[in-house]
C-alpha cells in the first residue's frame, strides 16, 4: 500500500493496521512531507488555528518511584527536591490567570506527601479564587482519590503509559505495574475526566512495531488529549548513556496520532523543544495545538529536572509567555481564548 493511499485511509476511517502505521513512521522525503501536511490540514479543520496555551505548576519534585529514564528519581541523591505550600501553589495559579492562561496544570513526581484533603482543598481553592480548568498530573492513585479530586473541581489529568511494550515497562520502572497504570487511566476515563496520555519516543530497546502499539494503545483508550516526547538521557540515571529518541519519529507520531483522533489536543511538548530549538514549532506545523509553559518560579525551574538542557529554565514566566505568543503569530496561528477544552471530549459527551 501506498502512503498516499493509508493517509486517504486514515483520514476516511480514524484507524489503521499496525503495519500502516509502521509505513507511516518509516516515511521518508515527499511521502513524510505528505503525512505532516495532511495532519497540518486534518488540525485545521477538527479544531483551527487557535493554539492553547497551559500554565504549567511543577508543585513538587519529590517521587517515590525510580524510573530508569527520569532526574527525579527517588535514587537520585542529587536531585534537588522542593514541595510547594498549599498557599503558594494557589497563588502561583492565580498569577497563572492574571497572565492569561485558562487552564492550570497542577504537576508532581508521585509525592504522597499530599495526601487526598490536601490535593482535594488546593483544587477547591483554586476553583473558588479563578476561572480556570485544572488539570492534574499526579501519577497513580486510587480510584478513590481520583473520584475525589474530581468531585473537588479537577477536570482534566495526564498521564502517559510511557510504553505500551510490557517488557520494557518493567524493565524501566521497577516496582510498578504497566497493568495497574491502565486500570488508572481506564477509571479517570469513566469518572469524567479529559483523559491526556502518550509515551515516550526511543527508550533504548524500543522498536518501531512498539511506537506502531503506543498509538494504537492510545487511539483505544480514546485519549482526550496526547502527549508525546522524546527519551532525553539524564545524567544521573542509569539510562545515561543511552541514545537520545528522534525528534522525526516524535513528529511523525503526531501527525499520526492527529489523523486518528483528529479533534484532540496534542501538545507540541518541551521536550521536543529541548532536542531541536525549532522541535516546538515544528510540532505544531504537523498536527500539535497546544504549548504547556512553566509558570513557576525559577528557583523551583531549576530543580524539576525530569532531563537535562530543558528549554526556559533561564526565563521567567512572563517573558515565556510572550516568547510563545510570537511563535504562534509568527506560524500564522493564534493564541487560544477560553479554556480550551478538548473537543474530542466535548463530542464524547
Ligand atoms: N526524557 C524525556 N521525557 C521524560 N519524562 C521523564 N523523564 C524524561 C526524560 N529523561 C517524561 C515522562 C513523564 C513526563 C512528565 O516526563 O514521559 O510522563
Ligand atoms: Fe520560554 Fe521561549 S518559550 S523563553
Amino acid at each position: 500500500m501506498k502512503v498516499k493511499d493509508i493517509l486517504e485511509k486514515a483520514c476516511h476511517e480514524n484507524i489503521l493496521t499496525k503495519d500502516e502505521i509502521k509505513l507511516l513512521l518509516m516515511a521518508e522525503g515527499d511521502d513524510r512531507d505528505l503525512l505532516f501536511k495532511t495532519a497540518d490540514r486534518v488540525r485545521k479543520e477538527h479544531v483551527g488555528d487557535e493554539v492553547f496555551l497551559r500554565g504549567l505548576i511543577e508543585f513538587s519534585s519529590y517521587c517515590k518511584n525510580d524510573c530508569f529514564y527520569c532526574g527525579l528519581r527517588r535514587s537520585n541523591r542529587q536531585a534537588q527536591r522542593y514541595r510547594m505550600q498549599e498557599d503558594e501553589i494557589v497563588e502561583v495559579a492565580k498569577r497563572a490567570y492574571q497572565m492569561g492562561y485558562r487552564t492550570v496544570v497542577l504537576q508532581s513526581g508521585e509525592d504522597m506527601y499530599y495526601n487526598k484533603d490536601s490535593l482535594c482543598s488546593i483544587i477547591r481553592k483554586i476553583k473558588s479564587s479563578v476561572d480556570v480548568a485544572i488539570t492534574l498530573s499526579i501519577g497513580e492513585r486510587s480510584y478513590d482519590e481520583y473520584k475525589a479530586f474530581k468531585d473537588a473541581g479537577a477536570d482534566r489529568f495526564l498521564m502517559r503509559f510511557e510504553t505500551s511494550n510490557e517488557k520494557l515497562y518493567r524493565k524501566y520502572h521497577p516496582g510498578m505495574s504497566f497493568e495497574n497504570r491502565i486500570e488508572c487511566l481506564k477509571w479517570i476515563k469513566n469518572l469524567g475526566y479529559e483523559l491526556g496520555t502518550g509515551f515516550l519516543i526511543g527508550l533504548p530497546g524500543q522498536t518501531i512495531d512498539d511506537l506502531a502499539q503506543d498509538i494504537l494503545l492510545v487511539k483505544e483508550l480514546d485519549a482526550d488529549m496526547i502527549g508525546i516526547g522524546p527519551f532525553i538521557p539524564h545524567p544521573q540515571t542509569p539510562l545515561k548513556d543511552a541514545e537520545e529518541g528522534s525528534v522525526d519519529l516524535t513528529l511523525k507520531s503526531i501527525a499520526i496520532l492527529r489523523l486518528l483522533i483528529p479533534d484532540a489536543n496534542i501538545p507540541a511538548t518541551t521536550a521536543l523543544g529541548t532536542l531541536d530549538p525549532l522541535g516546538r514549532q515544528k510540532g505544531l506545523m504537523c498536527g500539535a495545538n497546544i504549548v504547556m509553559p512553566n509558570v513557576n518560579d525559577l528557583k523551583y525551574k531549576l530543580k524539576y529536572e525530569l532531563y537535562p538542557g530543558k528549554i526556559c529554565i533561564n526565563e521567567d514566566a512572563t517573558k515565556c509567555r510572550g516568547c510563545i505568543e510570537s511563535i504562534i503569530v509568527s506560524l500564522g496561528r493564534k493564541v487560544g481564548h477560553g479554556k480550551g477544552q478538548s473537543r474530542h471530549y466535548k463530542r464524547a459527551a
